[in-house]
């Protein structure tokens, strides 16, 4: 195994009450993996009342939904396809390995981080699951660029957050942001052709992972903000502002050499904006784009209970920016 796939890091003992899953030793049949894409993909509550924000409900029903839903599937048996040249080629050169397995690897231990620091048992084990599953990623993406070869940069020591509240702010907000983008493009990835249908398969766990990600954190920001003392609300809210003044600024490539814990950044941090045509081979129209962005969104949240809150700044902001985007005219 090469070096990238040695990792040590371990949710269980930054978090001791935490117990990792225990996975399969064998390879799943289909139909295994069936119904684990089923169950991952859809959960409604028996409860009959609404989920007010901040309420035991609220609480039990958001961690049960994030247990319940889990997908126990094992990075080491997933099969890598064999690619024909020109595809290999395409999936080498994209530039976003090094940050992908950079960002998983800081996520698992802001999450772990911030997780430990959680009183309440069940979302403490439920944000603690969430940064296993972030090195679950990590070891899927160090899989997949030992079986093609990619070569990555070495990675910077990931650094434990000073206020892990602000970095796990950091982590959750960037996961709403890229999930977002990231389900309208592996959608382009999907129609184009251009990638063999099992390596598309492979990524799907992970893809559907960050949508209930984003979906346990819309929930725990609802949750911990009910929670808050008026002065606690206000100095969350001034944080939660510096934390979208602080991802706009580095999404506009202002921060490209550094990120919140001084690790370099080499390589794009706007990927969406520069790699549809990567994954597309054609151009693509921001506007479609956009719009798969929001079908893919909202199909991706649909079999969810409707009473848990769904993170919604992307899609806002989104849909505003498409009232001043015209529709191209067919030639
Ligand atoms: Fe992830
Ligand atoms: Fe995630």
């Amino acid at each position: 195994m090469s070096e990238q796939t040695l990792d040590t890091f371990d949710v269980e003992r930054l978090i001791p009450d935490f117990t990792a899953p225990a996975l399969a030793q064998f390879s799943p049949d289909r139909k295994t993996i069936d119904a684990a894409e089923v169950n991952t993909r859809h959960w409604v509550s028996h409860v009959a009342s609404p989920f007010k924000p901040g309420s035991d409900i609220h609480l039990r029903e958001t961690c049960r939904m994030f247990r319940e839903t889990f997908n126990p599937y094992r990075p080491s048996v997933l099969d890598w396809p064999k690619l024909e040249p020109d595809a290999l080629e395409r999936i080498v050169s994209l530039p976003i390995w090094d940050i992908a397995v950079q960002t998983e690897g800081r996520a698992r231990l802001r999450m772990a981080a911030y997780a430990a620091t959680v009183e309440e048992h069940e979302m403490r084990s439920a944000l603690a699951l969430n940064a296993w599953e972030e090195n679950r990623h990590k070891e899927v993406l160090s899989r997949m660029v030992a079986a093609y070869g990619i070569e990555l940069a070495s990675e910077a020591p990931y650094v434990f957050p000073k206020d892990a509240e602000w970095a796990y702010l950091v982590t959750g907000y960037s996961e709403c942001i890229d999930s977002f983008f990231a389900f309208g493009l592996f959608k382009v990835a999907y129609h184009s052709g251009l990638f063999p249908p099992e390596l598309i398969d492979a990524f799907e766990p992970v893809m559907q992972e960050e949508c209930r990600h984003i979906l346990l954190f819309a929930n725990w920001v609802a949750w911990h903000r009910a929670k808050l003392s008026w002065w606690q609300r206000i100095r969350f809210e001034l944080k939660v502002a510096a934390v979208w003044a602080f991802l706009g600024w580095e999404r506009i490539g202002l921060a490209r050499t550094m990120d919140v814990e001084e690790n370099e950044q080499k390589q794009d941090n706007n990927f969406t904006v520069n790699g549809t045509q990567a994954v597309s081979g054609a151009e693509i129209d921001l506007r479609e784009l956009m719009l798969l962005c929001l079908q893919e969104n909202d199909r991706r949240f649909s079999g969810y209970d409707p009473r848990l809150l769904r993170p919604e700044t992307m899609p806002k902001l989104v849909r505003f920016a498409l009232r001043f985007m015209r529709e191209k005219k067919a030639k």
